[in-house]
């Protein structure tokens, strides 16, 4: 009888998945996951007054991501997506090996970069795969760390884009500026090796340019992006940690907080999700 049920058991089924990036990007993840796994609850966290990260030092990207994976902590979220490769690169591991085992024992925090890594040499037949990713990304070398421990056989060929996600963050991906400066790093990274094969957008941004990419590639060239990859990676991990699963709210409900303007965001993230959104700020008023 459902008046027998226990009160925590009623409770405790109530919780959003929690989704960041510095701001916008990780819309692009979030589509496929809500496409994916639609029954879920969602908060998703754009620190758009902060943003771009990439360029940021390895403490401030630290600092800002478990500011931002502590609100969506406190909003109830059990579990948390960077959905992020340069917070993935930066401030992932201190935050599962240090903040959580210390202050938030039943909590989890997943990246990016892991699940993209596990699966990416399977998409390149000559062993040879382009990374594209902010400068912090890049800089890590946490792809071609995470690479080597599945494809050990693979080359990984790295290139920068610090220009790419200011022109996303600010609307510019499908004007003319945008043209040189996809030309360029394209050039810059098919510089490094005739056998690349396979290209990854490893920024969550990126695919916001993927037909201005794809003019300057050739069709042998498959270009990958995280979106879906993540997804069933979550797919996946949903599966096998009953725990977590069985604390999640499943209403279809999708709730979107900015760190930055609410109208600019409103306006971009149609642009990503493809569909109208009305965010809120994620700093209270008094
Ligand atoms: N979407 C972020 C990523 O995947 C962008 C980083 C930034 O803010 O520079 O790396």
């Amino acid at each position: 009888m459902i008046s027998s049920i226990p009160i925590f058991f009623v409770m405790s089924n109530q919780f959003p998945i929690g989704i960041f990036d510095s701001g916008f990007g990780g819309l692009t993840v979030f589509k496929s996951i809500a496409e994916k796994l639609p029954q879920y609850n969602y908060i998703y966290l754009g620190d758009n007054a902060r943003s771009p990260y990439g360029d940021h030092s390895f403490e401030t990207v630290y600092q800002y991501t478990l500011e931002c994976v502590e609100w969506l902590f406190e909003k109830g979220c059990p579990l948390v997506i960077l959905a992020c490769n340069t917070a993935s690169a930066k401030a992932l591991r201190t935050i599962q090996q240090v903040d959580l085992p210390k202050k938030y024992p039943n909590h989890r925090v997943l990246g990016v970069i892991r699940p993209t890594a596990e699966v990416i040499g399977n998409f390149s037949e000559s062993k040879h795969v382009g990374i594209m990713g902010t400068r912090g990304t890049i800089n890590s070398n946490s792809y071609p760390i995470e690479i080597a421990h599945f494809f050990p056989k693979h080359h990984v060929h790295q290139q920068a884009c610090p220009m790419w996600v200011p022109i996303i963050e600010n609307g510019e991906h499908q004007s003319e500026g945008a043209d040189y400066f996809v030309k360029k790093y394209i050039e810059e990274l098919l510089a490094q090796s005739s056998d690349i094969d396979c290209i990854l957008l490893a920024c969550t941004h990126y695919p916001l340019l993927i037909p201005k990419i794809q003019q300057q590639i050739s069709k042998k060239i498959k270009l990958l992006s995280q979106g879906e990859i993540v997804a069933d990676s979550l797919v996946d991990y949903l599966n096998r940690h009953p725990e977590i699963e069985s604390k999640l709210a499943k209403n279809n409900l999708k709730e979107f907080y900015t760190s930055g303007d609410v109208d600019v965001f409103n306006n971009h993230a149609s642009l990503f999700l493809g569909e109208r959104i009305i965010a809120k700020n994620m700093i209270k008023k008094p």
